[in-house]
């Protein structure tokens, strides 16, 4: 678990060299040491210090208690105690996942279709290589599938097509058409994570990263904070294309990438994503059980009826028609009963959850979370940077209400403006 301290050190020779004297004194190993200009003043540099695992607790204590006499250090920001997890605190701190994937390329398990086949494991590997190399802001390698891959496609993309507009969510059935016009969907052809990747950047400002195999819950999720989705780029073995036992290009395009296009449900993603950074183990497995019933197994109610938009069901023919059946119950999503609900992962849902909306399932989120995620500080995604900000004291939030401010002034701007011209309207007609 990774301990960091946040310290605001004025801009003069030695002011630095003072503060890590005092680490070092204390016996505080460092990790890791980044810096930037300070937002609280021209003359200050923020640095942030990731401390070594093995530190005591109490010398790091010790530390900090001298730290704050410091003339030199203005401001010492203890984040978190002893069992904060690290987090990823910008979207190139992405790139450190490529090194944690739990299971990659040919590592199948026994009862996986591909298993015996000595071609695809090297055609996986293949390809696994590509997302183990891809770094934040490089393009995403094209990929050039097989005529038995393009196969597999076809069958499982013209059999689920077919299902869509009767058992599918209207955002899905509304994108669909962009992504075959502007991403190269169709029947013949396995569309590339870079022509998604850009259109997705364009609509809602998500990302796709290729990921060579599964991430842990708690690095998948921390993705989706800053907008980005790891997705596979390999697909299920030809013999049999409707199934896999694992996510694989078909569940990734087919199944989530539509969903990624509408912005309110990208903003339920997200928000769920902001809640992982820096939770505890207890709250991951908790929002990846929300993640599960929403975002994989996901019903929201249009018109009156269910819909499905999780995309375990989108990408699952059979799955799909069953859930709209009466055999499974259907239960109102409510995040503190989801988030708790056990589920099997080999056979179809017993019970599915279902959102009024995506917007309104975002906002219940966000109170759940606020509620129920022990986090000792707060968080926020700042867009311009792409990175999140922790946000532990008040000359943090200043920047915040600032911006408040500016669209409230923009809002009000606006408003005064409509108002005349709907005035000056009135006034004409009623001089006619
Ligand atoms: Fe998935």
């Amino acid at each position: 678990m990774a301990r960091t301290l946040l310290m605001a050190i004025p801009h003069r020779v030695g002011a630095l060299k003072k503060a890590l004297n005092i680490l070092s004194k204390h016996d505080v190993n460092l990790k890791k040491i980044e810096s930037r200009p300070s937002k609280i003043g021209t003359s200050l540099y923020d640095f942030v210090v990731d401390v070594e695992k093995e530190v005591p607790q109490q010398k790091l204590d010790s530390a900090v208690n001298e730290l704050k006499k410091l003339d030199a250090a203005n401001v010492i920001t203890y984040l978190g105690g002893s069992n904060i997890p690290w987090f990823p605190r910008k979207i190139s701190d992405l790139d450190k996942f490529n090194q944690t994937v739990l299971s990659a390329g040919s590592e199948l398990e026994s009862d996986h279709p591909g298993f015996n086949d000595a071609e695809y494991r090297k055609r996986r590997l293949k390809i696994a290589e590509n997302a183990l190399q891809f770094k934040h802001g490089s393009a995403i390698p094209h990929v050039e599938y097989t005529k038995g891959e393009l196969e597999a496609w076809k069958q499982v993309y013209n059999k689920l097509t077919t299902l869509y507009p009767t058992h599918a969510c209207s955002q899905l059935n509304y994108v669909l058409p962009m992504l075959q016009q502007n991403c190269g969907y169709s029947e013949n052809q396995i569309p590339q994570l870079q022509d998604i990747h850009n259109f997705l950047k364009d609509t809602t400002g998500f990302r796709l990263r290729p990921v060579a195999g599964l991430l842990s819950s708690r690095d998948f999720l921390n993705g989706l904070a800053f907008r980005v989705f790891h997705s596979t780029q390999y697909i299920r073995h030809e013999s049999s294309p409707l199934y896999t036992p694992e996510p694989d290009v078909c569940h990734e395009l087919l199944g989530h990438v539509p969903l990624f296009a509408d912005p309110d449900f990208a903003d339920f993603s997200q928000e769920i994503g902001l809640a992982s950074l820096a939770a505890s183990d207890d709250d991951i497995k908790r929002l990846g059980t929300l993640y599960w019933f929403t975002v994989e197994y996901g019903l929201c109610k249009q018109e009156g009826q269910p819909k499905a938009y999780g995309a375990g069901l989108l990408s699952s023919f059979g799955e799909l028609e069953y859930c709209l059946t009466d055999k499974p119950e259907i239960r109102p999503f409510e995040p503190e009963k989801v988030a708790e609900q056990q589920y099997p992962i080999t056979t179809y849902q017993p019970v599915y959850f279902m959102a009024d909306s995506f917007d309104r399932a975002k906002e219940q989120t966000k109170a759940w979370a606020a509620k129920n995620m022990h986090r000792p500080f707060a968080i926020r995604y700042n867009p311009y940077t792409l990175s999140v900000e922790v946000l532990t004291e008040a000359r943090r939030l200043i920047p915040i209400a600032k911006d408040l401010q500016s669209k409230m002034d923009a809002l009000h701007g606006a408003m005064e403006k409509i108002v005349a011209l709907q005035e000056q309207d009135n006034r004409l007609e009623f001089a006619e």
